[in-house]
């Protein structure tokens, strides 16, 4: 069976590694994020090696909904996912009551209720084949709580609990779940989670 895997966030960092790899291993790819630019350059990386077939499509998970449109568009041109990797989130390193709440927001709607969705709609389809697999990218920040990182280690410990709860739920079939936990990574995650200012903040 030809397998395809769906990856969130893979314009940089991890997500692009983890396409890199697939495409090597013979996987066909659907590579989702916002920046189409990257996703392209990652796409023709790709295609220059292998002849696996490369679906980009832009989304912002942090809209509600984005999720459910993204799923119909995958539907609508008639791919089956077999691999989910939910790997799209991001951080905001600050003291709570120093952040944005309606980034804090876009992070809990990103991390947790799309990574949620995508596990649900992506699962009708495998349970029907009886086969499929699930990968979802957490922390190591998902084993203990983190002043400065609040919100952000808090979503992660929601992706490890829900990870292995479903992988419990479906461990009579032919489907897995797994949660990864990284430790710091280079990738573009400290800059994006404006981390820079963490050696100031430590200090106060
Ligand atoms: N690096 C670390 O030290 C580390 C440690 C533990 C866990 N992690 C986790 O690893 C995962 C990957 O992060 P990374 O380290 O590879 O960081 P990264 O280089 O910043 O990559 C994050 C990816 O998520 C995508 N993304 C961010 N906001 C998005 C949005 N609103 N909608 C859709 N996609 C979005 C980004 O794409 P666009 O900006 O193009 O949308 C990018 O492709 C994250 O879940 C992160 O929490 C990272």
């Amino acid at each position: 069976m030809k397998e395809t895997a769906l990856i969130t966030g893979a314009s940089s960092g991890i997500g692009y590694q983890f396409a890199l790899i697939l495409a090597d291993k013979g996987f066909d790819l659907i590579i989702t994020a916002r920046n189409t630019e990257k996703l392209t350059e990652l796409k023709e990386q790709i295609l220059s090696k292998t002849k696996v077939n490369v679906v980009i499509l832009e989304k912002d998970l942090s809209i509600i909904n984005s999720a459910n449109e993204l799923y119909a568009d995958i539907k609508n041109q008639g791919l089956k996912v077999t691999i989910l990797i939910n790997n799209a989130g991001f951080g905001d390193y600050n003291e709570f009551t120093k952040t944005d709440i309606e980034k804090q927001l876009e992070m809990v709607q990103l991390n947790i209720a799309s990574l949620i969705s995508l596990t649900r709609f992506f699962l009708n389809g495998m349970q029907i084949e009886n086969y499929g697999k699930i990968l979802n990218v957490s922390s190591i920040l998902a084993f203990f709580p983190m002043p400065l990182f609040s919100v952000y280690a808090s979503t992660k410990s929601f992706v490890l609990s829900f990870s292995e709860a479903l992988n419990e739920e479906l461990k009579q079939t032919n489907i897995s779940v797994t949660c990864l936990c990284p430790g710091p990574t280079k990738s573009n995650f400290t800059q994006n989670s404006e981390m820079g200012q963490s050696r100031e903040l430590i200090k106060t």
